[in-house]
């Protein structure tokens, strides 16, 4: 098997390779239907090509990246399109046109295990009725129900990091604790984990995204799953136990709330909020969909959120300043009570700061779509099945969109504008586009604030020596080695 892995290894490799090599010569607009007909092992080599690409886009400035291979901002390889052009993006997917796009087939495949036919994956019809339950879910006064859990949650969470310091140990690892802690508070705010089923769920979750994590590197590539066999056959295992242990939390919440003639008071999370507000709707989500959906915010949200505050912590690391600043926010809105929601909105400064968190280190590095028919805008044609690589950090490090500064931390750039000042409306998403904005950003805005203000309050941090910066992409934006930084408390 080893040789056999390797044999495979030296393949893909060389593909990849040859891949580079003819892509440069195919980098043009007008990618001919023939092109795209070539064998799907060329087309999904395409994915690792483009993920290199981006990562060498982060690595070094994202200036070399734009001149390597931008052609009106998108550099083309067989299948598939890098988009880093806001203006050309707004072109192409808005307007009737956004309708003619959807996920890419290879994608809905190789993350079936974490999103099912979630919002994330679906489309169409499909798509638009989910997304119509859905949305109200994530009201603000929804959201507000479910402040208490993660204060409750993160201050356990700094209970850990107190008693390390009892014991002088003052280098901590705040990945690994953010991330944790992110975790939990969208298993309690999606299905509540205070019974044993749902803590179940919960470990099963983790255990699945490490293992699809191990396993699902290499999205699209032919035979990959070959090299992670065992894992990849475990992830769906897992994913099978899950879907059966959600099943029976449903089923059991459908039956309490038509006992009680209504709604299930004490559960204030978005699983029992999507049951009240399925009784309304003419056509309901099936228990099925339910399943997925809770699979879908429990992925889709809580590492985008656990990153958003690593990096913040990493950047005010680095920037003592800001901390101070924004301690003295929190200290201004809340007189030292505890914050509600009301005082998080009046978090201006911390919005800043969350805001250019997002732009350099974006938690959803690019997003991707697939062409569902022919679609032509001036004289660019881009054929049924192309793939669209979004490239979302590319845009957010573009020297010609947001001026000289634009790799430096300057939180004061959201000041005026939500867009902090970028040249165009579309040069700044951290939370997608169109249609298909993301549900989840006042539920990650909220959570941000309340964990941010409640470390803020108690610690003061600086960067540690062992740190390494080595941001990768896994689907997600992630430090390659944890953030660990040298905490005290204040
Ligand atoms: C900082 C935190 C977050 C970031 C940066 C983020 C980013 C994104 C982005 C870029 C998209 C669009 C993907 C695409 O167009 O292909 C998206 C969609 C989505 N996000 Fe988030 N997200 C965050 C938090 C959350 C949270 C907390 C939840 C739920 C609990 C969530 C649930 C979703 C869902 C369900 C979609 C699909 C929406 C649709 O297609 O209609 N996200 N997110």
């Amino acid at each position: 098997m080893a040789a056999q892995q390797r044999h495979l290894i030296n393949l893909l490799l060389e593909m990849v390779a040859q891949q580079q090599r003819d892509g440069s010569s195919k980098r043009r607009p007008d990618l001919k239907r023939r092109q795209l007909q070539t064998a799907r092992v060329q087309r999904c080599t395409c994915f690792i090509a483009a993920a290199a690409a981006n990562r060498a886009a982060i690595r070094g400035s994202l200036r070399q990246h734009r001149e390597a291979g931008n052609n009106n901002g998108a550099a083309y390889t067989a299948a598939s399109q890098i988009y880093s052009e806001p203006e050309f993006l707004k072109q192409v997917t808005s307007g009737a046109l956004s309708k003619s796009w959807g996920k890419p087939n290879v994608f809905k495949h190789d993350r079936s295990p974490m999103f099912g036919n979630g919002l994330v994956m679906a489309e169409g019809d499909d798509w638009a009725h989910h997304r119509h339950i859905i949305v109200p879910a994530f009201s603000m006064k929804n959201l507000n129900g479910m402040q208490s859990l993660m204060v409750e949650t993160t201050k356990n969470m700094l209970d850990e990091w107190k008693k390390l310091m009892d014991m002088e140990k003052h280098e901590i690892d705040v990945e690994k604790y953010i991330t944790k802690n992110a975790a939990e508070i969208i298993a309690k705010a999606s299905f509540g984990i205070s019974q044993d089923d749902s803590k179940k769920v919960f470990e099963k979750l983790q255990a699945m995204q490490t293992m699809l994590f191990k396993s699902n590197r290499l999205v699209g590539v032919p035979f990959s799953k070959l090299l992670h066999l065992k894992k990849s056959q475990e992830a769906w295992k897992l994913g099978k136990e899950i879907d059966k242990l959600l099943l029976k939390i449903i089923t059991s919440r459908k039956e309490k709330a038509c006992m009680i003639n209504g709604s299930d008071d004490d559960q204030q999370d978005l699983l029992s909020i999507l049951l009240e507000g399925n009784q309304t709707q003419k056509k309901k989500l099936t228990t099925r969909e339910l399943v997925d959906e809770c699979k879908t915010f429990f992925f889709g949200g809580h590492e985008t959120t656990a990153l958003a505050l690593t990096w913040s912590l990493l950047l005010l690391a680095l920037h003592p300043e800001w901390q101070q600043v924004l301690r003295e926010e929190i200290m201004e809105v809340s007189h030292g009570e505890p914050l509600d929601s009301t005082m998080l909105t009046k978090l201006t400064k911390m919005g800043w700061v969350f805001n250019e968190t997002l732009r350099l280190y974006c938690p959803a590095p690019n997003a991707q779509r697939q062409a569902r028919e022919d679609i032509k805008v001036g004289d660019t044609f881009i054929p049924k099945g192309t793939n669209m690589w979004i490239d979302i950090v590319a845009m957010h490090h573009d020297k010609a969109l947001w001026g000289d500064d634009v790799h430096e931390f300057k939180p004061e750039r959201f000041m005026e504008s939500s867009h902090g000042g970028c040249m165009h409306r579309m040069g700044f998403m951290p939370f997608g586009f169109g249609g298909r904005l993301c549900v989840g950003r006042n539920l990650s805005i909220t959570e941000y604030k309340i964990v941010l203000s409640l470390i803020l309050q108690k610690f003061s941090f600086s960067i540690s020596n062992s740190y390494l910066h080595s941001p990768t992409i896994m689907l997600t934006l992630k430090p390659s080695h944890g953030v660990p930084l040298i905490v005290h408390p204040i």
